[in-house]
């Protein structure tokens, strides 16, 4: 695969600038496997919580699995006890993990039912304690993801940045949005601009990167030393491939029916592998619906698929579907944006956008209202 430039976290080098967000029911293990072996090269966890009593379970388990996937384990763990947290990060490293990312970026009440995520924002104090405790404790790279601030009138994005680099934090990546924002509105790249400027640790821009021209004028305003792709893979997980072309200047190969047919099953087939055949059928259920939800076509497909039960029904109906399917609808519709759009067009567009959007112009809710969003 024909690549730009890499991105190097401590003493780690990664042969592009992309990244798959971590995203708890989501980028699960097969869904990271996928999308690295489609060009994503640094593939975090799904948040697990610092509490180990808790590892123990299930979904902790699988959280933690790094299965038949060969880029480094990025392990994220979300708390707020800086002793709690160092002794997890440790744990995870001692079970194989690659780098530790902390989470300062979710409203993580579910998880350790105390103020943790991006409320830490709110104590700069805190983080630098949990950040010195955790990085004196572990021998590999620690890197931490956060929001640009607790609301758009406390973004303090660059303080907390400036924390992180002092206290040896090896790569810092920012939502575009302020925890009050949650989900709603843009996500804004001037914060971001404003932190890779005040830091020299590498800088992962994320938020809101749907399209291989998103992510390259996100990476040229922000100057940031990667982007991270979070809801923009759901259902099209050649993002990246496209990405890196566009990156690279390569002239974007177009996928091949076969191909696309070939990465949808297997998909299904390593979520029956992993999960079993009864979750996995549920999981397939998700990915199915978000690789054809904006085909008109596909209509009649969704509802059925919501339906079946077995593995074997599942593929076979998925097949079926697929090979009568107009396949560049599922590579042209499975992003967000619909219809591929010319290039130059979407890169004037954008940039005319950036002014606005970029200088924290973006809409979103007050702090009151950020109370305990969930992902979603
Ligand atoms: C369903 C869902 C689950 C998420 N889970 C996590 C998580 O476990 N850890 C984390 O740091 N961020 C999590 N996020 C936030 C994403 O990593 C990312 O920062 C956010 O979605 C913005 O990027 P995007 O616009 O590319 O989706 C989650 C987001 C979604 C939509």
């Amino acid at each position: 695969m024909t690549t730009d430039v890499g991105i190097r976290i401590g003493d780690m080098e990664f042969s592009n600038r992309l990244a798959l967000a971590p995203m708890a029911g989501i980028s699960d293990p097969p869904f990271r496997r996928l999308c690295s072996q489609l060009g994503a090269t640094m593939t975090p966890s799904e948040m697990i919580t610092a509490d180990t009593r808790l590892w123990k379970s299930k979904k902790s388990q699988r959280r933690l699995s790094a299965w038949r996937n060969k880029t480094p384990q990025i392990i994220q763990i979300a708390g707020f006890d800086p002793d709690m947290l160092a002794s997890a990060a440790l744990k995870a490293q001692n079970q194989g993990a690659s780098i530790i990312d902390i989470n300062m970026g979710c409203p993580a009440k579910k998880v350790c039912r105390r103020l943790a995520g991006s409320a830490l924002l709110r104590d700069p104090n805190l983080v630098r304690r949990i950040l010195q405790q955790v990085i004196s404790r572990l021998t590999i790279p620690v890197t931490l993801k956060i929001r640009t601030g607790w609301c758009p009138e406390s973004r303090n994005g660059v303080e907390i940045a400036r924390i992180a680099e002092d206290c040896g934090v090896a790569a810092l990546t920012v939502h575009g949005r302020t925890r009050a924002c949650k989900f709603s509105g843009h996500a804004e790249y001037e914060t971001i601009r404003q932190i890779k400027k005040s830091v020299s640790i590498p800088i992962i821009a994320n938020g809101d990167i749907d399209s291989p021209e998103k992510a390259k004028s996100v990476l040229d305003y922000t100057s940031a030393d990667a982007i991270m792709v979070g809801r923009g893979a759901r259902g099209n997980p050649w993002i990246f491939s496209k990405i890196n072309s566009y990156l690279s200047d390569t002239l974007q190969p177009e996928l091949p029916f076969i191909s696309v047919r070939d990465i949808i099953l297997a998909h299904l087939d390593s979520l029956y592998s992993f999960y079993g055949e009864f979750t996995g059928v549920r999981v397939g259920r998700k990915h199915l619906t978000w690789y054809f939800q904006h085909q008109d076509s596909a209509r009649d497909f969704r509802q059925r698929i919501v339906r079946v039960e077995t593995a074997q029904e599942q593929l076979k109906l998925t097949q079926f579907f697929l090979d009568r399917s107009p396949y560049k609808e599922i590579i042209e519709y499975s992003s967000p944006q619909g219809k591929r759009v010319d290039r130059i067009k979407e890169q004037k567009k954008t940039t005319r956008q950036t002014k606005d959007r970029y200088e924290g112009n973006s809409t979103c809710r007050n702090a009151k209202q950020a109370a305990w969003g969930t992902y979603g």
